[in-house]
């Protein structure tokens, strides 16, 4: 196995600075089987790509048992991470749960899916408006005195919420959407995590594939997710057209691929700002995982960043469907 750099994110957890999205082991960004599920898997964890990002609902719990087929014989060598949270439905009208009774209803069955007794780091994976979180973090915190979870994570939560759930039980990381056509977290929520010691793990670094060379709008088939956000209705794909060949422009000018140019911008701007990040992006090939593996030791001149700093306020389409579904509610609020 090849050794990435490790990061330390809050809590004293230590991850790889590359994780692997498991998001990708099921059919949401186009159509994968299981072997070549596993197989890039396995390829992302002999790479260095040790900390393993998951979830309860990702295909429906498809995602978890593929995890499993590796857990089975390599689970001293991965760090774990699933969620919580998002109880159903189709996405723009999807349940939040985060009950103490449901928390715990859930982590035993993510366990038995990924076949093991403890995960690395459990996250809500959306903060539920009607159960304070001090409740919801308070039922996560008997689960690492129970042993069945290390250290605790929020996603998309706001930096109001990151403090409220930092004083029931130290946070280890958070992990929302950030990349370098996705910048509202650096308003409020990285800041917050920074001042708190809490770790972040950008999710879609990628953009969802936007930012990379092969993406193409006829690529997204029926029952990928992606149409349900503005940024990739029709209208906002063929008005950001020039805004994407600029940025592969300059990817290209930096002697990078428009992966690896997303990936060497989000640890250059982490730098900046002062915060410890592990980027999970994912994918269901071995060949684009290797793609990212240079990102990692790679930082952009000052020159390239100012290219690149208007991008966020230039593209059209918002991140998310829904303000509310993210921790951009908090800065609406402000
Ligand atoms: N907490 C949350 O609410 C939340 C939300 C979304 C995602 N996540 C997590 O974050 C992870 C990553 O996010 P994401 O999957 O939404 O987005 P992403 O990593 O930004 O992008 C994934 C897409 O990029 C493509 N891709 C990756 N590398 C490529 C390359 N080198 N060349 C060409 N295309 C490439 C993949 O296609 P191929 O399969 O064809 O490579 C896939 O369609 C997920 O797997 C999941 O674990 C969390």
């Amino acid at each position: 196995m090849t050794a990435l750099p490790s990061v330390a994110l809050g809590d004293d957890l230590h991850v790889s600075a590359l994780g692997y999205g498991g998001m990708s082991l099921s059919d949401v960004y186009g159509p994968v089987d299981d072997e070549t599920a596993l197989a890039t898997l396995t390829h992302a964890v002999d790479s260095g790509l040790t900390f393993v990002d998951t979830a309860n609902i990702y295909g429906a719990g498809r995602s978890e048992r593929t995890i499993s087929k590796l857990l089975a014989t390599r689970r001293d060598e991965i760090t774990l991470a699933t969620k919580f949270g998002i109880a159903g439905g189709a996405i723009g009208a999807r349940a939040v749960c985060g009950r103490p009774d449901y928390v715990r209803e859930q982590i035993d069955l993510s366990l038995g899916r990924l076949g093991t007794d403890h995960v690395d780091l459990y996250y809500q994976h959306r903060v539920d408006p009607d159960v304070p979180i001090e409740e919801t973090v308070g039922a996560m915190a008997e689960l690492v005195q129970a042993g069945k979870v290390r250290h605790l994570g929020l996603s998309e939560a706001t930096a109001d919420e990151l403090r409220r759930a930092h004083a029931v039980h130290p946070i280890a990381a958070v992990q929302t959407e950030w990349s370098v056509v996705s910048r509202d977290v650096e308003s409020s929520v990285v800041p917050t995590a920074a001042e708190l010691g809490v770790g972040f793990v950008p999710y879609s670094p990628l953009s969802r594939a936007w930012l990379t060379d092969a993406f193409a709008p006829e690529q997204i088939g029926d029952g990928d997710g992606r149409p349900k956000f503005p940024r990739f209705a029709p209208e906002n794909l063929t008005a950001n057209a020039g805004l994407r060949a600029e940025f592969l422009d300059i990817a290209e000018g930096a002697g990078l691929t428009g992966a690896q140019l997303a990936l060497a911008w989000l640890y250059t701007r982490a730098d900046v700002i002062g915060i410890r990040i592990a980027p999970i992006p994912g994918s269901r090939f071995p060949a684009h995982v290797d793609e990212w593996l240079p990102a990692v030791t790679t930082r952009l001149d000052a020159a390239t960043l100012a290219l690149l700093e208007p991008f966020a306020a230039r593209i059209r389409g918002d991140r998310s469907f829904d303000r509310n579904w993210t921790s951009q509610r908090g800065d609406a609020a402000a």
